[in-house]
């Protein structure tokens, strides 16, 4: 199976800080993964370094082969990665389907004077874009939203208006930065559904951090596992819920309760 990412000996200082020492991942095409560890373990600098707001200390990153170490972000989004925030990031004042017309501009090939000057492409370009983000938030389950202001969405579906936005940037690795904080169990138990049926409907490989176990073990085929910058274990949900290391490091001995 080829990798849609590797993570090669990344190593992220910040100062005196190893954020992450020695890092190695390899991501399987059409795989959903994981990213676990407690706070301050790296992953989010993880995350940050494969989507290029960080150039790495040392080390590289692949992405479907080709080496994107020191490509800016935007750059990295136009090959087809895109990613949420720990903390939403959502434009409050702007409507969901605003939100979601923001992703797509990325795609567009006309300048936005066009716009401004009435020429043709460009109109009709404006068009294209609006029916598909419509499409988006209707795949999405957000029309209802639709006109409204995305800060006035309940919590769970701004979470899922920011996998849309994502979403609209056509991509086919997508990274998740704890999708489920703050949500309650009903809604963590949707969202491990949307998260195998846009996988399955975007043809996408899904890197995720969460907190949320049941969410991880629930929905990653593989999971890899952070403690002071450094990797103690990666496995599946069974070899990483078994393993005394983690346990000791994160998970406690209530995990033995999490069921998936
Ligand atoms: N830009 C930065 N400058 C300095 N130190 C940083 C920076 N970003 C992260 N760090 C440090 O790197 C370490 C890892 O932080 P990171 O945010 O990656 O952790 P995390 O695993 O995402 O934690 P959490 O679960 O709390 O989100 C922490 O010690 C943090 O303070
Ligand atoms: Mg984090």
């Amino acid at each position: 199976m080829s990798s849609v990412i590797e993570v090669k000996n990344v190593i992220m200082r910040f100062g005196g800080v190893t954020a992450v020492d020695h890092l190695n991942m390899a991501i399987p095409k059409g795989s959903i993964v994981g990213l676990i560890g407690p706070n301050g373990a790296g992953k989010t600098t993880a995350f940050n370094v494969i989507t290029g707001f960080y150039t790495p200390t040392e080390g590289d990153v692949f992405f479907n082969g080709k080496k994107i170490t020191g490509v800016p972000p935007h750059k990295i989004c136009g090959l087809g990665m895109a990613r949420t925030f720990q903390n939403i990031r959502l434009f409050y004042n702007e409507t969901a389907l605003e939100n979601v017309m923001i992703g797509r501009h990325i795609r567009r090939k006309h300048h936005w004077w066009g716009a401004m000057l009435g020429l043709p492409g460009t109109n009709r370009e404006e068009k294209e874009i609006r029916q598909k983000a419509e499409e988006l938030l209707e795949r999405i389950g957000l029309s209802e939203y639709r006109d409204e202001l995305a800060s006035s969405l309940p919590y769970g579906a701004q979470r899922r208006l920011e996998i849309a936005r994502a979403l609209a940037t056509e991509p086919s690795f997508l990274l998740l930065d704890e999708p489920a904080a703050g949500m309650n169990p009903q809604e963590s138990l949707e969202l491990m559904n949307f998260i195998r049926q846009i996988r399955d409907e975007f043809n996408l490989t899904i890197l995720l951090i969460e907190h949320d176990m049941k969410v991880v073990m629930g929905v990653c085929e593989h999971i890899w596992v952070l403690e002071y910058g450094k990797l103690i274990a990666e496995g599946n949900a069974d070899a990483i819920r078994s393993n005394p290391r983690v346990i000791e490091a994160y998970l406690g001995e209530d995990v033995n309760n999490v069921e998936d």
